[in-house]
Parts: C-alpha cells; sequence; structure tokens
C-alpha cells in the first residue's frame, strides 16, 4: 500500500519508491510534515525529525519544520497555507487532527479541472480531516500519490460544521517546508508575445512570488514554481516541481525563513480574496501537482509531461494523432468571404494539410477587432450561405473544417451587449476599461453561462466542425459579481473561472469529438486547468522561430509537446520582422502541435514543394513529436545556439534540432551530446533531407558520450550555415 498509517507514532507516509511524504499527528493533535522529497523506507519511523509538540514553537526557534497546514496561532510567522476568520472575527485556528481515510483512487474536485485515474490502483489518496472545534471549521486535506510517478497532488476542503459564518481569506492548495536550503527558484514569466520565459535564481530571506490578479493566468507567468539545489541542471540534482491545476489568478512563492528553512505554497491568489462559508457549506482549493526528483531538471518535466498528457488531459483527442493544421488568422486576418476561403482552402488542400480553421472575423459584422463579440451568428455579407457549406466544401477537399470564437467575451458594438449591458465585468457607476475594444462576460452569473452554451452549442451544431480554437483576448480590470452582494465581491475571481469551468465542461462533454485548442492572445492562459478541457493550446501570438525557441524551450519545462500548438508563419515575421528560412521556421514548429499560419495562395511553387514535404515528414514521425519523450539540450539563454530532441517510447526513433542563432567565423569544433538513446543500439542518423548531409551509423552510447558532430558548413556547398540556419536528424534503430 503507497500510504501507511503507524499506529504507534501516528505517521501516514506516503511512498512508492519515487518520493515520499511523512506527515505525523503531534502530541497536541496538529499535523506535522516531517519530510517530503527523496523516497524513505516506509518501515521506517521519522518522527525524530520533528518536535513532539508544535505550540509556542516560536519561542524556541523561529522557522521549524512545519505544519501541513500552517495558519495563524501557531507561533509560526512564515507565509501562512490557511488564513479562515472565525465568527468572532479571530483567524487564529487550532487545527486538530480527527480521521483519516485512505482509499484506492482518485477522487474528482467538484467544479474543478484535476488529475485522474483510470483505475483504482494507479494512485492511492488519504484524506485527513482537521477541525478547529471554536470557530467550527473542519479542514480536510487529500493528498494523492500516483503509482508510479514521482507525484503527489494536494487539495483541501474546508467546511463550516458550526453556527457561525466563517470567511476563507487564504487557501493554498499546498504549503511545504524544506528543512535545509540553499535553493534556487526556476520559473517561467513573461508578456504577450513573449511567454514562458525561464528565470533562475538563488533564494534570498524573506518571500519570492509568482502570480496573476488577472483573472486568468496571463502571459506573465507561469502558474508554476521549480526549486532547484544550487548546480541541478538538465540531469542532475534535487529539485521539486509545483504546479497548479487552476486559471485564473494565482500565487506562487517560496519563503526563505530565518534560519535557511524554505516554505514553498501554491494557490489561489489571496490577494482581494474573500471566500463567505455559511454554516454546512464547503469550499474546494485547486489541486496543485508537486514533483520531486533527483535526476534534475529534465526528470521534473519527464514527471509533469506524463501525468498532464495521459491523465490532465482527457477525452477522445487525448490520445488520438493530432492534425496538421492551416489556421488563416496572419494568412487573411479578418479580410475574406466565401470565395477567398474556398481558393484559400484549395491550396492548402494541395499541400497535404489536414484540418483548415476559419479564426476571428466570421459572425456578426466584425472587420476589425472593434466590434461584434458575442453574437455568434455568422457575418452573412462574408458567407451568405453560412459556414455549413464552407465546412462541406473544405471536407470534400480531403481536409476537415475548425473554427475560432471568444465565448467569453463581448464587444460594447454588439447586439449581446445592447440587450445585456449588465452581463459585462465593471461595477455599476464606474468607467470600464476597455482593452482590445472588448469586454469580459460575467461568468459568475449561471444565466450568462447558459447563454453562452446555448449560443456556442447552435454554431458548432451548425455545420461539420471538428475543431474549435476558444480565445480569450483580455483579462478583468475591473472586477465585480453583478448577481454577487457586496460582502460576496471576494468570491468574484474564483466564481468567474468556476463558471468558465463551467461553461468548457459543459461544451467539452457536448461535443466529444470536437477537437478543442485554448488560446489566450497566444499563451495567456496555457496553463494545467485549461490543460483539462483542451488537450493543446496555442503557445504564442509570436510565431518567429527564433523567438518561439525560449519560448517553447520554457513552456516544455511543464507542459508536454502534444499541449503546443507551433505554426510556420510567412516571413518577414509579423511579430518581429525577422526574415528565418523556411526549413528553420518548420525545424522549430515541428517540436510542438504542427501547423501553419499564413496565406497559401501567396507562397512560391519552390515554397509549395518543401512545404509539402514538411508535412509529409511530421506526419511520418507525428506520434514520436508528440508522444515521445522530449529533451532539452541546449538552452537558448545567453547562447548562439539551441537544440532539443524528442526519443520514441520504444528508443528506436528520435529526432534532434540544433537551431544555430547567430553565426560566428571560426567556431572552435561543437558536438552535440544527445541524450535518452538506448546505448547498446545502434542507431542510423540520418539529416532531413531538406536541410543537407549524409545518413552514418552510430551506436548510442557514442551519441550520448561523445555526441554528435555540428559542422559550421553545409556540407554539399561547403558555405557556412548562416544566421537562423537549423538542422535535423532522425535517428532509427534496424
Ligand atoms: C488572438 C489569438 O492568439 C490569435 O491567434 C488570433 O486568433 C486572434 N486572437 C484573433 O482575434
Amino acid at each position: 500500500m503507497p500510504i501507511t498509517w503507524q499506529d504507534a507514532t501516528r505517521e501516514l507516509h506516503l511512498h512508492n519508491g519515487r518520493l515520499s511524504l511523512v506527515l505525523a499527528v503531534l502530541e497536541n493533535d496538529w499535523l506535522g510534515q516531517l519530510h517530503v522529497g527523496a523516497p524513505l523506507d516506509p518501515a521506517a519511523s521519522y518522527r525524530h525529525l520533528g518536535p513532539a509538540d508544535f505550540r509556542g514553537f516560536s519561542n524556541r526557534v523561529d522557522d521549524p519544520i512545519g505544519l501541513a497546514v500552517p495558519a495563524p496561532g501557531s507561533g509560526d510567522f512564515r507565509i501562512p497555507a490557511l488564513v479562515v476568520e472565525g465568527p468572532d472575527g479571530a483567524t487564529v485556528l487550532d487545527l486538530v487532527y480527527e480521521d483519516h481515510r485512505i482509499m484506492a483512487g482518485k477522487p474528482a474536485l467538484e467544479g474543478l479541472p484535476s488529475t485522474y485515474v483510470e483505475a483504482p490502483s494507479e494512485a492511492t489518496t488519504v484524506e485527513i480531516d482537521l477541525a478547529d472545534r471554536i470557530s467550527g471549521l473542519r479542514v480536510t486535506l487529500s493528498l494523492t500519490i500516483f503509482e508510479d510517478r514521482p507525484i503527489i497532488t494536494r487539495s483541501m476542503r474546508l467546511t463550516s460544521t458550526g453556527d457561525g459564518r466563517l470567511v476563507i481569506r487564504t487557501a493554498m492548495s499546498s504549503s511545504i517546508d524544506l528543512p535545509d536550503g540553499p535553493w534556487e527558484l526556476l520559473g517561467f514569466s513573461g508578456a504577450w508575445a513573449r511567454e514562458r520565459h525561464p528565470h533562475r535564481a538563488p533564494l534570498q530571506p524573506g518571500r519570492r512570488s509568482l502570480g496573476s490578479l488577472r483573472g486568468a493566468t496571463g502571459h506573465q507567468q507561469d502558474p508554476s514554481l521549480f526549486l532547484l539545489r544550487p548546480g541541478a541542471d538538465e540531469v542532475h540534482g534535487e529539485g521539486f516541481a509545483f504546479s497548479l491545476v487552476y486559471s485564473g489568478n494565482f500565487l506562487a512563492e517560496a519563503e526563505v525563513g530565518p534560519r535557511g528553512s524554505t516554505r514553498a505554497r501554491i494557490g489561489l491568489h489571496p490577494d482581494g480574496f474573500a471566500w463567505t462559508l455559511e454554516p454546512g457549506a464547503t469550499f474546494t482549493t485547486p489541486e496543485a501537482v508537486i514533483a520531486w526528483s533527483d535526476g534534475g531538471i529534465g526528470a521534473l518535466s519527464d514527471a509533469l509531461h506524463g501525468l498532464y498528457r495521459e491523465r490532465l488531459a482527457r477525452g477522445t483527442w487525448r490520445d488520438r494523432p493530432r492534425p496538421v493544421l492551416l489556421n488563416s488568422w496572419e494568412g487573411v486576418y479578418f479580410d475574406f468571404d466565401h470565395r477567398r476561403l474556398l481558393e484559400m482552402a484549395r491550396a492548402t488542400a494541395d499541400l497535404g494539410i489536414e484540418l483548415f480553421v476559419l479564426d476571428d472575423g466570421w459572425f456578426g459584422e466584425r472587420d476589425s477587432d472593434t466590434s461584434s463579440l458575442g453574437d455568434w451568428v455568422v457575418d452573412r455579407r462574408k458567407l451568405p450561405d453560412g459556414l455549413a457549406p464552407l465546412a462541406a466544401e473544405v471536407e470534400a477537399m480531403g481536409m476537415s473544417f475548425g473554427l475560432w470564437i471568444e465565448p467569453e467575451m463581448v464587444s460594447p458594438r454588439s447586439r449581446l451587449f445592447a440587450e445585456h449591458p449588465d452581463w459585462a465585468i465593471g461595477v455599476p457607476g464606474r468607467p470600464r476599461t476597455e482593452s482590445r475594444q472588448q469586454l469580459v462576460l460575467d461568468l459568475s452569473r449561471p444565466e450568462v453561462v447558459d447563454h453562452l452554451e446555448a449560443a456556442v452549442a447552435d454554431v458548432l451544431g451548425s455545420a461539420s466542425i471538428r475543431y474549435v480554437k476558444w480565445d480569450m483576448n483580455r483579462n478583468i480590470t475591473e472586477p465585480y459579481g453583478g448577481s454577487l452582494s457586496p460582502e460576496r465581491q471576494g468570491e468574484f475571481f474564483h466564481r468567474h473561472m468556476l463558471g468558465a469551468y463551467e461553461l468548457w465542461r459543459r461544451l467539452t462533454t457536448r461535443f466529444p469529438e470536437i477537437l478543442f485548442e485554448s488560446c489566450a492572445g497566444g499563451g495567456g492562459r496555457f496553463d494545467p486547468g485549461m490543460l483539462a478541457y483542451a488537450p493543446q493550446a496555442w503557445t504564442s501570438d509570436d510565431t518567429d522561430a527564433i523567438e518561439r525557441l525560449t519560448i517553447q524551450w520554457g513552456a516544455s519545462h511543464v507542459y508536454p509537446l502534444s499541449s503546443m500548438g507551433a505554426h510556420v508563419s510567412a516571413v518577414p515575421n509579423h511579430q518581429v520582422g525577422r526574415v528565418t528560412p523556411l526549413g528553420t521556421r518548420a525545424a522549430v514548429a515541428f517540436f510542438g502541435v504542427f501547423g501553419y499560419e499564413l496565406d497559401p495562395r501567396t507562397i512560391s511553387d519552390g515554397e509549395r514543394t518543401e512545404i509539402r514535404a514538411q508535412i509529409a515528414f511530421y506526419r511520418e514521425h507525428r506520434d514520436v513529436f508528440q508522444r515521445g519523450r522530449f529533451l532539452r539540450l541546449r538552452s537558448p539563454l545567453g547562447r548562439d545556439d539551441v537544440a532539443w530532441m524528442v526519443v520514441g517510447p520504444d528508443r528506436r526513433t528520435a529526432l534532434v534540432a540544433h537551431i544555430r542563432i547567430l553565426a560566428r567565423p571560426v567556431p572552435p569544433p561543437d558536438r552535440l551530446r544527445l541524450r535518452g538513446l538506448d546505448p547498446d543500439a545502434t542507431y542510423r542518423v540520418e539529416p532531413w533531407p531538406g536541410l543537407g548531409g549524409d545518413a552514418v551509423r552510430r551506436g548510442g552510447d557514442l551519441l550520448m558520450a561523445v555526441g554528435l558532430g555540428l559542422e559550421p558548413e553545409d556540407p554539399p556547398t561547403g558555405a557556412p550555415r548562416g544566421d537562423f540556419s537549423a538542422r535535423i536528424w532522425v535517428l532509427t534503430t534496424d
């Protein structure tokens, strides 16, 4: 049993040989956390790692090994996991252990996305009840350990069991204490068009926070936090990854105490949050995922990739090969009609593309981003016969048809806004900020969710639509729930998010055959919460191959390639004006869910031939690209080149990419050491034909220990490879 309870010492040990979490009921009945991290022998006791009794602890040491749910009143002045105001206004809690239940499997979280199991044997869960008898608060801490993953998930359910009203001010999904520093924090931050750039720095005494107060996880910070030992790299060293299965306001924070211990917490952002629990009511936090490894950052990514691809993403499309698509956005933007789209579709089909996606502009009177969001009816000026004949004609060309939609928004210039101005989020009597000429609909109102379900379902049922790109292009600036009472406004952001999840749940359940891709102006809501509904996301609006290196590199720390939309676009690139070779653009986009974002009518015959070859190549290796093990080899940070690879499940096939950013004269000899191969196998190493060179045979051991030679010149011509050049090798065993 991967969760054991020792009666004599009152210890709970979650263990699977990959990691351990040891908790103990202390002498004063508080729940202490004795150890998290390296796997320990489940037969032994670890009671000596913690004190007997925590009460009055602050008088003795300032940063004791922690409690499982640190709260005010424990004498622990570090960042709390739980702050609840009782009927008397006090936030002091005395959370004593009452009971626990160990069960096979993993219960779902009500109304929230979460990881899951397909058979009870895949995971074991313990629910631990803690109670504060004075306020009537019951905390049920839920911990799941997966069978063969170095992963524990954690969430809390808070119940008001007394007669008085409780107000939750802080309810973090996870809080853990690491007794010995130092640690470095690795996070993923950015902005629109440059999401998820990695940044790493040593933790110092005090706090370091990442978070969002935008009503979405945002382009600015990913809802994850890695703690690494100094010197830990892709393959060596101890580290933790904390990741939150949530898409709204979040906080991921680490605090180093005066004696060097580190507390890491992740969950709903407490700023502006206040949730009232009437007697009998319950509140559930989102789920936190905790991964541990001493095999470096790559092992943490392996763990998250497997879990998120296999047991967070769900539905028909979870395991299906994702189609190569062409999206109309950068090709024609708003400027299209039925005839133009058919011409585009014909040119698209001719390339071997499998899915033709009509992006923004097909509804209301949407000729620009100034109007019509909310009016989900076909613009008959552009598409006089509607979507059905267009989809049918696209299908007759051998492709499926996909559509863009942005359900959560409304344009002030729309019929919906004229009819329901109160459905747009804003504080009555105060001006509303417009961003991209649009407002956010108040999804904390059930009638808005009902309306959107019906409106979107009408569209999706009106034609043969096989794919939906669900966009969300602005954040919430004046939070206010139109149907919430003044004292419940602190619930608004989370209630809005719950409404969004409900809408996603209903539509993905009603249309199980549709492949959903989430998008938020690119990667503004690319997070584990969304992955539970949409197995892929548009990684960034920046389609420049060189910019994408850092964006995809950063995103790959948490997210599997099967979730990362990556498209080849036209040059000069629309975001940065850079001109890169077509082969390089494809080489970068292959390492994701591959597609194109250009007008196929405008490309030359030579480009057409090259694109056909790219698509054939991707389709041939799609399974490895989308489901293989991704390994980061050379970081784009501070270097002139980048390398990464993906290895098929049986290690018989691998695909390696090396992208030169800037060429330098007289470069030193360079070898790229590969990883993840079978050391006993001999690989045929074949450069991808479009990018030059001859095939050779090399042992897996040699390729990993010595590496693959990176000649600075192009073998056939002897010319220097130049800026923005790329090479791909296909490795196959006999
Ligand atoms: C933002 C998305 O990220 C783009 O790809 C495109 O769909 C536009 N919105 C359309 O308005």
